[in-house]
C-alpha cells in the first residue's frame, strides 16, 4: 500500500485543550489527540504531520508549504477562523489539496456565528460534535477519499 501524506491543521486556541470550556470541547489534549492521530496514522500507511497555530498567517503558511511538500490531503480544525476566514479558505483553494473540516463541538447546536462557516463548502466533508473522536473519523474518511475504498 502507498503511504499518503496528510497534514493535520489545529487553529487558534486548541492548544488549551483539557482546561478550555471541557462541557464544549472535552477533556483530551492537543497531545492526546495528536497522539491518537498518529497511533491511527501508522495503521493506515499515513505519514502524518500535525501543527497547531494561534495565528491565521501562520496557518496560510502552512497551507501553502503543503503544496511544496506535495501533502495528499489535509484535515483542519480551523477554530474560530472557521466563521471568519476568507485567507484560510482562499489559500485552500489556491493549493487544491483536498481536505476534510472537524470540529470537536458540534456547532450548529451551538451560537448562530457559528453556523457559517467560510470552508465547509470546498470541503470533502465536515465532521462535528464527537469530541477528539472528530478527528480520527476525519482521518479515516479523508484516508478512504484519497484511497477510493
Ligand atoms: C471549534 C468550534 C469553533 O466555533 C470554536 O471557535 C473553536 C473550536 C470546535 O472544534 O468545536 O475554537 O472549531
Amino acid at each position: 500500500m502507498n503511504t499518503l501524506k496528510i497534514l493535520v491543521l489545529h487553529g487558534p486556541n486548541l492548544n488549551l485543550l483539557g482546561t478550555r470550556e471541557p462541557a464544549h470541547y472535552g477533556a483530551s489534549t492537543l497531545h492526546d489527540i495528536n497522539q491518537q492521530l498518529t497511533a491511527l496514522a501508522g495503521t493506515l500507511h499515513i505519514d502524518i504531520d500535525n501543527y497547531q497555530s494561534n495565528h491565521e498567517g501562520d496557518l496560510v503558511d502552512r497551507i501553502h508549504q503543503a503544496v511544496t511538500d506535495a501533502v495528499d490531503g489535509i484535515v483542519i480544525n480551523p477554530a474560530a477562523y472557521t466563521h471568519t476566514s476568507i485567507a484560510l479558505r482562499d489559500a485552500l483553494l489556491a493549493a487544491n489539496i483536498p481536505f476534510v473540516e472537524v470540529h470537536l463541538s458540534n456547532v450548529h447546536k451551538r451560537e448562530a456565528f457559528r453556523h457559517k462557516s467560510m470552508l465547509a463548502d470546498a470541503a470533502i466533508g465536515v465532521v462535528a460534535g464527537f469530541g477528539a473522536t472528530s478527528y480520527t473519523m476525519a482521518l479515516n474518511g479523508i484516508n478512504q477519499q484519497l484511497r477510493n475504498t
